[in-house]
């Protein structure tokens, strides 16, 4: 399997209609966790085992991954999880406007990018277009959770929120980094950082009350 693709090559430019919220989920009207980059599922699997209340989608660009993941969903049979393919930086934000508005609760962001060099910054998932297709279908009080082990990536993801008008970073008193994943569970690439102590930065945010305008 290949270990990074290219967002901006031509194939991935291509927006893909992704399957409606009634068609993927057992319960459509329950709150949404999605989560941006979902790689092998353990994270989401988890999860939605834990919290059959909630519905979780697992977004990701690398096909293989997807199938994989939608093979262990089905054998653990759970109807509160779907992994699709897509580009999310090309296909999201059609998919979000059919959701009930402040339906989608939580968006994760978990060690995206691949991506650090400088003249890579323009494939970087985070981009002020994905946070306003986040924040037109929020309501306040949804929430948006980021980590990385590379400094300089969530420096980049804090600063591309912090502009944005519409989310404000949880008050956590003068520190502003979690110090562990606040849903319990670990990614994949979380286990593997702490495996080997490499520091983790976690920053959560909430959606304020500031009406989206087009
Ligand atoms: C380093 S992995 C981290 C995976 C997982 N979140 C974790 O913490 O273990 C980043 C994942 O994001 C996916 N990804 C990167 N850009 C994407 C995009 N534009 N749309 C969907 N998935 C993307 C990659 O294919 C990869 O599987």
């Amino acid at each position: 399997m290949r270990q990074h693709v290219n967002p901006l090559s031509q194939f991935f430019q291509l927006p893909l209609s992704l399957p409606s919220k009634n068609d993927i989920f057992s319960k459509p009207h329950y709150p949404i966790h999605l989560d941006i980059g979902s790689a092998k599922g353990e994270f989401l699997i988890e999860l939605a085992t834990k919290c059959p209340e909630w519905n979780f989608l697992g977004l990701e660009i690398r096909e293989p991954l997807v199938t994989l993941c939608e093979k262990k969903r089905k054998l653990l049979e759970l109807n509160n999880l779907k992994f699709l393919f897509c580009n999310v930086n090309v296909s999201l934000d059609e998919w979000l406007k059919d959701l009930d508005y402040g339906q989608l609760k939580r968006v994760s962001i978990q060690f995206p990018d691949p991506w650090f060099k400088r003249k890579h910054f323009k494939r970087r998932v985070l981009t002020i277009n994905l946070l306003n297709s986040v924040a037109k279908s929020m309501s306040e009080d949804g929430e948006i959770f980021i980590q990385s082990d590379i400094f300089k990536l969530i420096e980049s993801m804090t600063h591309t929120i912090d502009k944005s008008r519409y989310f404000n970073r949880k008050d956590l008193g003068c520190l502003e980094l979690i110090d562990k994943n606040p849903y319990n569970v670990k990614t994949d690439r979380e286990r593997f950082s702490l495996e080997r102590n490499l520091p983790i930065y976690r920053v959560m945010y909430i959606r304020n009350s500031l009406l989206f305008i087009n």
